[in-house]
């Protein structure tokens, strides 16, 4: 349906309160419900999954050094609301069981790997049936991080892509003394921005593709199939469509989220006329405070683009004070699929309007600021590493000829699928180069769990030779101004190396004697369902 742009105004994500406590920590209790959300004012109500009947979930508020304990209950129907596909992982996965199968996995904590929420640790409704790797119900957070714009969505086994696109994500906001006493913009001034694609049918549900489109395969494709990636036709802010936001003349925060399953974003405001639909000149910069793993060592106003790929946050300061009065656009040129920022046009699928921001008129007393210095934010000495890992991502096919991205352990041995054996065995405190080589024809989003790594640099293929002892710092093209800090996200663009640097210096990954996984993959949730998703496992030191 054409939905009517910029009538609703965007809301904000509710707060969830603790129900209690549990060894002497607050303790949660979050229900995933199937409720019927008011997505657009022209739309039928749509029928969506949410944390506590509401989608985006509401946003927790935790503290450094202070555990909370959250149960994450599954009240959702029997039967899934979107087709599944049950090729996909079948032979673990008991498709043919009632209930539908979820697990909250916590985007940027450091956690133990029992409480991560790993794929196989998935539960059905009031824990009925449990996943093989299912250990608890209550998970425990220990908040023992830096503040930081984390994020819990769903990461159940072959359908986190159908899960999140139902409504399963909402934010989570770490938080300490220090960051409150710089003054940034706060209370109300402090607004979190879920960025979500999404399409919907004429009666309103939600539309999410069955089949892959162009395709006359022989073997016929399984149906319903997984698609290789959705790119949904509306802009969806905060579970609303094409809305707009009020704002003073002053300094805001945002949180932006880019919670799609596929689809990156760029983006810069524009001021907007919207009697004709016309851009005029650039609007305010983003002024970059803070990305996946907290504050930056200092804010970094962001000229051009601002690149949030898929499941990054960008924790932004805007200025509005010279716009009072205007209406602003948040414009977005990520072409999808996405080849990297600099190819930003001719993208199939593209969706370049997301928001409008009208900044009232007047004279605002704003005392909030953005101080030069905001954290300490350590090197990692390049010198510390120990290892170097060369991770290609390239493609294959299924069993049933379908496009598959995977992810390799070397140059020479072949890409491996979910299920092969870990090929990623750090050792706790060690530093690592972790160098992933993208062969394929588009960008991947890729993320670690359990760390925060810092972006080292990009080269070509061309000039790059997996069997040198060294990588040569100096050649490589340096990160994006964006990219400073603390990661969990990084874009991995076609025909580069993107090297990262990692320490494994927080939870070993040991639990009761067990080892235990933690997932890296690409957040492309079609591709992670699809196999490129990967176990690591860090290893006891001096083992
Ligand atoms: Cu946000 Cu393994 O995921
Ligand atoms: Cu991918």
């Amino acid at each position: 349906p054409e939905l009517e742009k910029w009538v609703a105004e965007v809301p904000r994500p509710g707060v969830v309160e603790p129900v209690g406590t549990k060894n002497g920590n607050p303790y949660y209790e979050v229900e995933m419900r199937e409720i019927e959300q008011q997505i657009h004012p022209d739309l039928p109500p749509t029928t969506v999954w949410g944390y506590d009947g509401q989608c985006p979930g509401p946003t927790i508020e935790a503290r450094q050094g202070d555990p909370i304990y959250v149960r994450w209950k599954n009240k959702l129907p029997d039967e899934h609301l979107l087709p599944v596909d049950t090729t996909i992982h079948s032979s673990t996965i008991p498709y043919d069981s009632t209930g539908v199968r979820v697990v909250t996995h916590l985007h940027g904590g450091n956690v133990e790997h029992t409480s991560d929420g790993k794929p196989k640790a998935w539960f059905t409704r009031d824990f009925e049936h449990t996943g093989p790797k299912f250990e608890k119900k209550d998970y425990y957070y220990v908040n023992d991080q830096p503040p930081a714009t984390l994020w819990y969505h769903d990461h159940s086994l072959g359908i986190t892509r159908l899960n999140v696109y139902a409504g399963l994500a909402g934010l989570y906001l770490l938080r300490n003394n220090h960051e409150e006493s710089l003054g940034l913009p706060s209370g109300e001034y402090e607004i979190p921005l879920v960025l979500q694609d999404r399409s919907f049918n004429e009666d309103g549900s939600l539309f999410y593709p069955t089949a892959i489109s162009g395709t006359d395969s022989d073997p016929p494709n399984p149906d319903p199939s997984i698609v290789p990636q959705f790119f949904g036709d509306t802009s969806v802010v905060n579970g609303k469509a094409w809305p707009r936001l009020s704002v003073d003349p002053r300094k805001y925060r945002f949180r932006i989220l880019n919670g799609s399953n596929s689809r990156f974003y760029n983006l810069k405001l524009f001021e907007y006329d919207e009697s004709d639909g016309t851009t005029g000149t650039g609007g305010p910069p983003f002024t970059l405070v803070g990305n996946d793993g907290g504050l930056l060592a200092s804010p970094v106003t962001i000229e051009e683009r601002l690149e949030i790929g898929t499941g990054k946050r960008a924790d932004v300061v805007v200025d509005f004070s010279d716009y009072a009065g205007q209406t602003l656009l948040v414009h977005n040129d990520a072409a999808a699929p996405y080849r990297g920022p600099n190819i930003n046009t001719g993208g199939q699928q593209p969706l370049p309007e997301v928001m409008l921001i009208d900044v009232a008129v007047g004279d605002i007393d704003d005392p909030s600021q953005v101080p030069n210095t905001l954290t300490d934010v350590p090197d990692i000495p390049v010198d510390s590493v120990t290892e170097e890992r060369y991770l290609p991502l390239t493609m294959s096919t299924d069993e049933y000829g379908r496009r598959l991205h995977l992810l390799g352990s070397d140059a020479e041995s072949s890409p491996h699928r979910l299920y092969d054996p870990v090929t990623e065995e750090p050792t706790l405190n060690d530093t690592e180069i972790w160098s992933f080589a993208n062969q394929t024809g588009t960008s991947h989003p890729m993320h670690l769990h359990l760390v925060h790594f810092q972006v080292l640099g990009r080269q070509p293929f061309s000039e790059y030779d997996p069997e040198a002892e060294t990588i040569d710092v100096e050649a490589l093209e340096p990160p994006a101004p964006e990219e400073t800090g603390w990661n969990d996200v990084v874009t991995a663009n076609p025909g580069e190396v993107t090297h990262v640097l990692v320490h494994f210096g927080e939870f070993e990954g040991l639990f009761n004697d067990q080892i235990g996984w933690y997932m890296w993959h690409c957040h492309m949730l079609e591709h992670e369902d699809h196999d490129m998703m990967r176990p690591f496992s860090v290893l006891p030191d001096s083992a």
